[in-house]
Formats: C-alpha cells, sequence, structure tokens
C-alpha cells in the first residue's frame, strides 16, 4: 500500500464516526484526527475563560491565544488533544461542553483557524479525518469520503452508553436531547454546514455490526488501493 490516500468521514452525531475512522487508520497504518475534538477544546478554553460563545466578536479576540495539538498517547494507542500545553481529551467530552460546541462551531473565524489545521495535516496524506465538514470544505478532493448515518435512538443509545461507562452522570433525554439540538445547529448553520453530495459513500449503520461496517468501508478503500 505504497500509495497513501485521505479519508473523510462525515455525519451526524454519534454514528460512529470516530470509532471507524480509528479502526481504519489502525489497519492502514495512518494517521487518524478526531476534528470535533478541536471544535471541543476549543470551546472548552472559552467556558475556562468566562467568554460568551453567542458573542463572536469576544471568541474571535481569544482565538489567538488557544494551541492545539495532538499528541500520541503509548498508553490508549492514540492521538490525544492537548490546548495549550495540557492534555483535555477526556474532559472536552463532557455534556457541559457539547451543550455549548455547536454555537462555537458556527463561528467562521473558529472554523478558518481549525480548518487550516486540519489541512496542514492532511497535506502528507495517509490522514483518516471524522468531522462534518471534512469531504465538503478541509478536503474536498479526499480520494474517499463516508457520509455516516444512524438513526437517532440508535445514536442516543449508543452515546448514552458510552458516557455511563466513562463514569458520568447523565440522563438518557437530555444526552438524546442534546444529540437532536447539535444535528439541528450543525445542518442548518451558514458556514460549513453539515451535508453530503455525490461524491460520497453513504453508510447506514443502524443495523450493521462494527465487523460488517467495516468491512463494507474497507472494500471501498480496497478499491481505491488496487
Ligand atoms: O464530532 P463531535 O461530536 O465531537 O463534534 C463536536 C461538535 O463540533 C459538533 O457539534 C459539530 C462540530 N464540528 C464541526 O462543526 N465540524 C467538524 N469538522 C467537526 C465537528
Amino acid at each position: 500500500m505504497g500509495n497513501k490516500i485521505n479519508i473523510a468521514i462525515d455525519g451526524y452525531s454519534s454514528c460512529g464516526k470516530g470509532t471507524l475512522a480509528k479502526e481504519l487508520a489502525k489497519k492502514l497504518n495512518y494517521v487518524f484526527i478526531d476534528s470535533g475534538a478541536m471544535y471541543r477544546a476549543v470551546t472548552l478554553f472559552l467556558m475556562n475563560h468566562n467568554i460568551d460563545v453567542l458573542n463572536e466578536e469576544a471568541v474571535e479576540n481569544q482565538l489567538a491565544l488557544i494551541s492545539l495539538e495532538f499528541k500520541q498517547s503509548v498508553i490508549k494507542d492514540r492521538y490525544e488533544i492537548h490546548l495549550n500545553g495540557e492534555n483535555v481529551d477526556a474532559e472536552i467530552r463532557e455534556l457541559r461542553v457539547a451543550s455549548k460546541v455547536s454555537e462555537v462551531a458556527k463561528i467562521s473565524a473558529v472554523r478558518k483557524k481549525l480548518v487550516e489545521m486540519q489541512q496542514l495535516i492532511g497535506a502528507q496524506k495517509g490522514v483518516v479525518m471524522d468531522g462534518r465538514d471534512i469531504g465538503t470544505v478541509v478536503f474536498p478532493t479526499a480520494e474517499l469520503k463516508i457520509f455516516m448515518t444512524a438513526s437517532s435512538e440508535v445514536r442516543a443509545e449508543r452515546r448514552y452508553k458510552e458516557m455511563i461507562a466513562a463514569g458520568k452522570e447523565v440522563s438518557f433525554d437530555d444526552v438524546r436531547q442534546n444529540l437532536m439540538d447539535r444535528d439541528n445547529l450543525d445542518s442548518s448553520r451558514d458556514d460549513s454546514p453539515l451535508t453530503l453530495n455525490d461524491s460520497y459513500h453513504v453508510l447506514d449503520n443502524s443495523n450493521l455490526t462494527p465487523q460488517e461496517q467495516f468491512d463494507l468501508a474497507m472494500s471501498w478503500v480496497q478499491e481505491l488501493l488496487d
């Protein structure tokens, strides 16, 4: 597998984009980048500094103070996000951050900064990146684009179980409401909304096992690498 490609995975919240992206990256020996973690880390910074995320100008003024880096975690065998030198990979998954992140992701100045970083990472090829605008804006020429979807019940159930397993005290209804709110905001914003076009393979995994999903995605990869 000498010729490396970029793989863009977009779709709704909690469709298992990250899981698939991670598995593909492992199999292909590529780098996996969770672009949502970058929006979450910016949101965490703003919350920690008491910046009103609805005040675009105030948010924009903070951007120069935010430095993000993905560092390989030896223990967890993956890249973890560091915000101004501090590992915040666990903290950014909390519901309090999730409840604000879509507002932050609407702001064009934030998107511009993060998209530039993402494009720099992808320039070397061999990257699997998941998010909402990866195949439309970040890597419009990515060799493989996958749009993932699943029913909202299935997605809420998955995210709820994930959070409970991580020891978080959350209610199923709160988790489901947060997913629906985020999907609405992410799909309706003016700048780079979640959308798909003909260049995507659509993967609805409501009724697929993780293995079936992986095999399907790998068959698309193989078609390109053969
Ligand atoms: O994938 P996630 O749930 O961690 O993403 C967090 C939020 O960031 C989500 O509400 C949408 C936004 N996001 C985005 O606008 N563009 C991306 N490329 C990735 C995430």
